[in-house]
């Protein structure tokens, strides 16, 4: 068996729009290996959710897919998911089966119309067992390991009747009711009060102890990433901009825009009463875009001439840490054979 899970190449997400192409994922490639936690980081609009989404086959259907997303089962040969029918069997077997999502917002992801032992005992029943007692045990025994008090009289509750921080749990109940290999959450403590999100990020890490599965942990929170991933992507307007492990990213970081966002986070004991720093301008949509480098509009380091002319490749410059920025020679060198693949797959 390999200890490869997914390996994402080159993928691109357009969405053809009355006012242009909008490049939402510009050809992103990374891989995750089984046990792993990933971390996708970004601001708002980079392009997060279209990339994890691209790898669900759930985007909107006017989307044009390209690249490749392969999926290792523990068993088997990989499995092609671009290739598939975003409404065939395989790809539904992998959704929640292999691969299981929690958002934001679990009242998107529950239906309002049904309990919750309903919806977690259905997963169940089409992933794992069709005997209806043994599925509602499991969803018991689920239900109180993500620390959901009165578990039995839960399952007959609806969504509205828990709080957002409970809803959440119950998310993550329905989303490990099948034992996924892989975990993919997209801002899944975004919405909660920060009490709560951290009880929701302990959970996390605890069931990753528990259960050994990889966690594709996408936010916009860098505190997040710090507590919850061993590597991480940074994205900007579509595309991985640094690419490395949680430590070097924190105290080795080599974009200027992941530089930008580091310094943007507010520090416990720090004496100065300063302003926060934050980075100028906002994330541009991604319609049109002129040459070059996506941050250079925002970049303090851009060097004039070149990265307003060309897009910097991902390039590998110290070991497991890759880097698209043409402050770097090593970068500005590759720039002549560069690839749309860059370095990512070096990890
Ligand atoms: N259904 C859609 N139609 C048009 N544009 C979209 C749609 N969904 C997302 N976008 C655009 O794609 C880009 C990436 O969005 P998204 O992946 O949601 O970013 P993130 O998750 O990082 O906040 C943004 O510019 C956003 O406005
Ligand atoms: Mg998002």
């Amino acid at each position: 068996m390999t200890d490869l899970l997914l390996r994402v190449k080159n993928i691109k997400t357009h969405l053809p729009l009355e006012e242009g192409v909008l490049k939402a994922v510009d050809g992103i490639s990374f891989t995750i290996r089984r046990g792993e936690t990933m971390g996708l980081v970004g601001e708002s609009g980079c392009g997060k959710s279209m990339a994890v989404n691209t790898i669900m086959r759930l985007v909107p259907s006017f989307a044009q897919i390209e690249g490749d997303v392969a999926y290792y089962p523990a068993d088997g040969d990989p499995i092609n998911i671009t290739e598939l029918d975003p409404y065939g069997p395989v790809i539904r077997d992998i959704r929640g089966g292999e691969i299981a999502m929690i958002f934001q917002e679990p009242m998107t992801s529950f239906s309002p119309l049904h309990t919750i032992g309903n919806q977690i005992t259905e997963a169940i029943r089409i992933h794992r067992t069709e005997d209806k007692k043994e599925a509602s045990k499991i969803a018991i025994d689920l239900l109180q390991r993500v620390g959901m008090s009165n578990p039995t009289q839960r399952l007959n509750e609806y969504p509205h009747q828990l709080s957002g921080g409970m809803r959440q749990r119950a998310m993550i109940a329905m989303a490990l009711s099948c034992e996924p290999s892989l975990l993919i959450a997209d801002e899944p403590t975004t919405a909660l009060d920060v009490t709560v999100q951290a009880q929701v990020l302990q959970l996390m890490r605890d069931l990753q102890t528990e259960f050994g599965m990889s966690i594709l942990y996408i936010t916009h929170d860098l505190g997040v990433i710090a507590r919850m991933v061993q590597v991480v992507a940074v994205m900007y307007l579509g595309k991985i901009v640094e690419f490395t492990d949680v430590d070097s990213l924190f105290y080795n970081a080599k974009h200027p825009y992941t530089t930008a966002l580091i310094q943007s986070i507010p520090k416990i004991g720090n004496k100065s009463r300063g302003r926060l720093e934050s980075i100028p301008g906002a994330v541009p949509v991604p319609i049109n875009r002129p040459p070059g480098c996506g941050f250079y509009p925002r970049c303090a380091a851009a060097i004039e001439g070149l990265c307003n002319r060309i897009d910097p490749p991902l390039v590998q410059i110290e070991e497991d840490h890759a880097v698209a920025c043409f402050v770097y020679p090593e970068v500005v060198d590759a720039a002549g054979e560069s690839t749309a693949e860059g370095a990512a797959h070096a990890f």
